[in-house]
């Protein structure tokens, strides 16, 4: 019997090993280097795309072009976190937590579908447990086709026997191929499974979307390089004791990566929100302090967010602070420019800050609303109602400008909102008078201070 040989592979790159070491030498990553049987007798399949092997080199004018086809599905959110429609023989990949609401997700687009023909391969449920949750969907496809399988040789044949339009394969992980002896999830296996799965999708024009599990650390679990082959990379988020979940576009070769797709999960299936700015504003009436609206945007959309900030006397020797959906080294920042520019003590303060719905916010212009929730908090004075904050602000207090303005204004306006505050240069540069509602132009911190709470 021949010897088997094993490599230390890097669960994190890739990179394979000869012994096992501590770090990988490759990518610095500690403790990621995993034992795994290879067979010596396999070669890995070489490139996953063979896009033209023989060609020469051509003058880019002489190439003719070629719009890809896509498919658009009945499911708007989908429709434009891929950038307009499932392209033709695109593999999309779609990361998660457990229980997020990645199966259900696919599973409800392939029922949606109808009538595409559909193999739906699960490696982690069986048929019962599908046609389970199906029932629950109020979507019908007599053409959807699921098979519980893990056999990347049997998933092949099926998709020869069947042809089917859509491929959706849950999950990768689970997806094995006999030329390998390492365990499915390894990182050969998922490589090479994938790789040859991309051929497939390639070679037949079938599009094919890969459900990905997310590592404790919150990447996809299998190298970085699966996120390199495929074609778009959608991550599914959102906070389990929420109902509100957000597909984002990390990658896309056929779309902008700005793209937010916003669902409500509910006891028959995601319902896709169309009007998102009003469930991250809290309903009450009542004005509290601590609160303060942003007006942010998601891609395309402007979308309004409220940002909540709980102040209090620090309770421990050091200062508390406290982020949920927001960077904690932006919210530092934030407060070391309120107590360095404007002379509050917030070093002897707990801070504690909520995007409210769930949502994580990376988009700088919550910067002002965020401090005007905290000084709100802190002097325990509510903010003026109807109000919205649109503005970055830099290290030395000054409010900058943020793009696409225009678009936040008017999602303000139509809200029903009255006041916006932006900063001093935009204010001016509009190109459209606003009868609705009040832009306020700011050139430091001091100035907002004063008008939203009457004194400095
Ligand atoms: P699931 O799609 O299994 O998550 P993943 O594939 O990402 O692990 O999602 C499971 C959760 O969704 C589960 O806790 C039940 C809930 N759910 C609903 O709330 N409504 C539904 O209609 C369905 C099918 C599931
Ligand atoms: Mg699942």
């Amino acid at each position: 019997m021949a010897k088997q040989k094993t490599l230390y592979i890097c669960q994190n790159c890739g990179a394979q090993h000869l012994k096992w070491q501590g770090k990988c030498s490759s990518c610095n990553e500690w403790n990621s280097l995993v034992e795994e049987l290879v067979d010596a007798r396999i070669k890995s399949s070489g490139p996953a795309i063979s896009i033209g092997i023989g060609n020469v080199p051509q003058p880019i004018h002489e190439i003719e072009s070629a719009s890809e086809r896509r498919l658009a599905t009945p499911d708007g959110e989908i429709n434009r976190v891929l950038g307009g429609g499932i392209v033709d023989g695109s593999v999309s990949l779609l990361g998660g937590e457990p229980g997020i609401g990645k199966s259900t997700l696919l599973l409800q687009l392939a029922l949606q579908l109808h009538p595409a023909k559909i193999l739906y391969v699960s490696g982690e449920e069986s048929a019962h447990q599908i046609k389970m949750r199906a029932q629950r969907i109020p979507f019908t496809n007599d053409n959807l086709f699921v098979v519980s399988e893990t056999r990347l040789e049997r998933i092949v044949e099926f998709n020869k026997t069947m042809e089917p339009d859509v491929i959706v394969i849950d999950s990768i992980q689970t997806v094995h191929t006999d030329a390998l002896e390492s365990a499915p999830g390894s990182v050969s296996q998922v490589r090479e499974t994938a790789a040859k799965l991309i051929r497939l999708a390639k070679e037949q024009n079938v599009p094919i979307f890969l459900v990905g599990h997310i590592t404790k650390e919150g990447s996809l679990a299998g190298p970085k390089v699966l996120e390199h082959m495929v074609d778009t990379v959608l991550t599914f988020e959102g906070d389990r004791h929420n109902n509100y979940r957000v597909v984002r576009t990390n990658k896309n070769r056929f779309g902008s990566t700005m793209e937010i797709g916003i669902y409500e999960m509910l006891a028959d299936g995601l319902r896709e929100v169309s009007n998102p700015s009003e469930i991250f504003l809290s309903e009450s009436d009542e004005h509290f302090s601590g609160v303060a609206i942003a007006a942010t945007m998601e891609g395309n959309r402007p979308l309004l967010v409220e940002t909540q900030a709980l102040v209090t006397p620090q309770a421990y020797g050091t200062p508390q602070r406290s982020a949920t959906g927001f960077d904690l080294r932006r919210l530092s920042m934030l407060l070391a420019v309120l107590e360095k520019r404007c002379g509050f003590k917030m070093g002897v303060k707990d801070v504690f800050i909520n995007m409210a719905g769930g949502l994580r916010v990376e988009d700088p212009a919550v910067d002002l609303s965020l401090i005007c929730a905290v000084i709100s908090s802190l002097h325990d004075l509510p903010i003026p109602p109807l109000t919205v904050f649109a503005a970055e602000v830099g290290l030395s207090g000054e409010i900058r400008a943020v793009n696409r303005i225009e678009n936040r204004i008017a999602e303000a306006e139509k809200l029903g909102f009255t006041t916006i505050y932006v900063a001093s240069g935009q204010a001016q540069s509009l190109s459209k008078k606003y009868t609705n509602i009040r832009v306020v132009g700011a050139g430091k911190l001091e100035e907002v201070f004063r008008t939203v709470f009457g004194a400095g």
